[in-house]
């Protein structure tokens, strides 16, 4: 039985090509640009922490690896830093390390699709429930995605899914939840469908890129269907394993950004100046003088 199992890891999968950033991401990893000064994989590694999270695992890819090196330790960064007495910056190091063992790195060879990267994750997550968070998403307010997924998921166990809704003709950009029974903060889902043909959606909840997934959804993934785009799709593979678990959809209340598209990368780097208070002044100003300017 493997319902309602404590949640301590998460899969990241950041093996994306990051093709809509190019040039930048011929040699910077899109998970890599910053958003104010952090990069956008801090963003969601935090989100993940800060709902309990203890072990962190990374799908990477060629080319991904300066994230594990963001991930250890600067040996010769920190003792320039020492000798200069820079204590605020070492501090800062020191709060986004991992503790030892706790974070895996694993590639996806192939760029298959997001079910088969969840999939290459197998072996570290073993049998026990897991989250998956998609980095292009980061998440600001609403006391936290993943947190209330995981209240949800106390109450209700299964699997859950975070979602938010869309104007009705952006839906064919993602996948589709049909919303059922009400239970605690979230709804029942009893059907899921990955990128419908426009006007075919059966609601306008889509999946924002937050799951708490079962183990069992790894034997479902092992058969390697192709499906929207030709990509073996993680929504595919939950649409099976709904016929045997519940799937609890959690309605996300605060705001999302889409880093993985240009207007969302900018806007996120607007929305998270704006809460600074060293650099909130100068940004607020400008921005209005250049708005203003505009009309
Ligand atoms: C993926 C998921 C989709 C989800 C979306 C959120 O799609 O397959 O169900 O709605 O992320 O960003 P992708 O953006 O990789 O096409």
């Amino acid at each position: 039985m493997t319902e309602n199992k404590k949640l301590r890891k998460a899969v990241f999968p950041v093996a994306g090509l990051g093709t809509r950033f190019l040039p930048a991401t011929k040699a910077v990893p899109k998970e890599m640009l910053t958003v104010v000064d952090k990069p956008v994989i801090q963003y969601v590694v935090d989100e993940a922490a800060e709902a309990g999270i203890e072990h962190f695992v990374f799908v990477t890819g060629r080319g991904k690896g300066v994230i594990e090196d963001y991930f250890d330790i600067q040996y010769e960064l920190e003792q320039t830093l020492k000798s200069r007495n820079k204590n605020a910056e070492l501090t800062l190091l020191a709060g986004i390390l991992p503790k030892a063992g706790t974070a895996s790195f694993t590639r996806q060879q192939e760029p298959l699709g997001l079910g088969h990267a969840v999939w290459c994750a197998r072996d570290i997550v073993g049998n026990e429930p897991f989250a998956v968070l998609l980095p292009d998403m980061i998440m600001s307010g609403g006391g936290g995605c993943l947190k209330g997924m995981v209240e949800l998921y106390n109450q209700a166990g299964g699997n859950i899914i975070a979602v938010e809704e869309c104007a009705p003709e952006l839906a064919h950009r993602y996948g589709i939840v049909a919303p059922g029974d009400k239970i605690g903060e979230g709804f029942r889902i009893t059907a899921m469908v990955e990128k419908p043909a426009k006007g075919t959606q059966p609601s306008n909840y889509f999946i924002n890129g937050r799951y708490i997934l079962q183990p069992e959804i790894f034997n479902l993934l092992e058969t390697q269907e192709r499906g929207a785009g030709n990509e073996i799709q993680l929504t595919d593979s939950m649409l099976k394993l709904l016929k045997q678990q519940d799937f609890t959809a959690y309605p996300f209340r605060g705001v999302t950004y889409d880093t993985g598209a240009k207007d969302g990368f900018i806007l996120a780097n607007v929305a998270y100046a704006l809460e600074r208070e060293d650099i909130r002044p100068t940004v607020e100003a400008q921005l209005k003088a250049m708005i203003a300017a505009l009309k």
